[in-house]
């Protein structure tokens, strides 16, 4: 278990973790999600121990980390950068904490073997530079390297971004099964929200230094408690006075229509199954953003654009200018905070 409690990091004057309480459980994926600056990198170099938090105090299974050394707190760390020995081939640069730690050949060698198998990598790579291999593999040497020394954490910070968007997704698939093969707490690094879902057993959704939501991915996404989480974790629509006035009216309900309000673009619908429990407002057709699978609709409504997103499966195909009517369920509709 790791345990930050009150963690205050700075970057000379300026604050850059501001109270950070937080608690991952053994064994779970954890992911610090959030856009670029907000401070995960940071939260991570504090718990790697390549920064000293200005206040507060990390435990790890009960024993204060704050200010050990980096080397005693054996967390296993890889980085978006793979960091790698340029001029030593792939074995080497796997058995090298094991060398350090003056272990036996044949330890080495049976661990460097047992680990390279585990991450995919095969015999022939082993003897190959480290130069001579392709990103995707460059990183399974990175991931083999920190794992062969058996951390009691394993970090990783944004670890996937240098890789084309195929192979991340391989690569993320792979690293979710070892993850749970290997039963290690991991704290992973990411601003794509779609790594961060699919990924983890739980997120914690970072805004410019502070935790802003923990949840479960099922959690973060359908029950955002902000509207920084709900925009950051999906794509959202946002309806103002106008739209809330004509729902309230055609419902009953009483959303607050000084404030605004969001609804997730999936829940647009243009093709209800049941119309009964549905609002309808009408859309023309703005704009359409082809993507194969699917097609993302801006419709212009009272004056506000709202988006939808259709399956391409034959079924619905508009046009722009086209007038589509356009159906949500109110309990959709998400209205945050007071
Ligand atoms: N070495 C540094 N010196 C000064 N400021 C830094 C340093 N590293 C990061 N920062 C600042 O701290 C904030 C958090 O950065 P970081 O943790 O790297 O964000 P993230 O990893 O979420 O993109 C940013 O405003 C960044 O500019
Ligand atoms: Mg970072």
């Amino acid at each position: 278990m790791i345990e930050f409690r009150n963690i205050e990091i700075k970057y000379g004057k300026y604050i850059a973790i501001t109270n950070l309480n937080l608690t991952v459980q053994e064994g779970e994926f954890f992911t610090l999600l959030g856009p670029s600056g907000c401070g995960k990198s940071t939260t991570l170099r504090g718990l790697v121990g390549f920064t000293t938090p200005s206040k507060g105090q990390m435990l790890l299974r009960g024993k204060d980390i704050t200010y050990l050394p980096v080397e005693k707190r054996e967390i296993g760390i890889v980085f978006q950068s793979y960091a790698l020995f340029p001029t030593m081939n792939v074995f080497d640069n796997i058995a090298f904490g094991l060398k350090i730690k003056k272990l036996s050949k044949q330890e080495i060698e049976q661990k460097v073997k047992e680990i390279s198998r585990k991450v995919e990598l095969n015999q022939m790579q082993l003897y190959k530079n480290v130069s001579e291999l392709s990103g995707g593999q460059q990183q399974r040497v990175a991931i083999a390297r920190a794992l062969v020394l058996e951390p009691s954490i394993l970090c990783l910070d944004e670890p996937l971004s240098n890789l084309d968007a195929k192979l991340r997704g391989q690569l993320r698939l792979e690293l979710k099964r070892l993850q749970k093969e290997l039963g290690i707490t991991t704290i992973y690094v990411t601003h794509d929200q779609e790594e961060a879902l699919t990924l983890s057993d739980r997120i914690a959704v970072f805004n410019n230094g502070c935790i802003e939501q923990v949840g479960t991915p099922y959690e973060i996404y359908n029950h955002s408690s902000s509207e920084f989480v709900c925009d950051f974790i999906g794509d959202i629509n946002r309806f103002k006075k106008n739209i809330l006035e004509l729902v309230n009216e055609k419902t009953g309900l009483l959303f607050n229509v000084t404030k605004d309000a969001f609804i997730r673009i999936e829940r647009v619908h243009t093709n209800p199954v049941m119309k009964s429990q549905f609002v309808e407002i009408k859309g023309r057709v703005i704009e359409c953003e082809y993507n194969g699978i699917y097609t993302k609709y801006t419709y212009s409504v009272m004056g506000e654009t709202i988006k939808s997103i259709e399956k391409n499966d034959g079924r619905a195909c508009y046009n722009i200018g086209q007038k589509v009517p356009l159906y949500v369920d109110p309990k959709d509709i998400m209205q945050f905070g007071g």
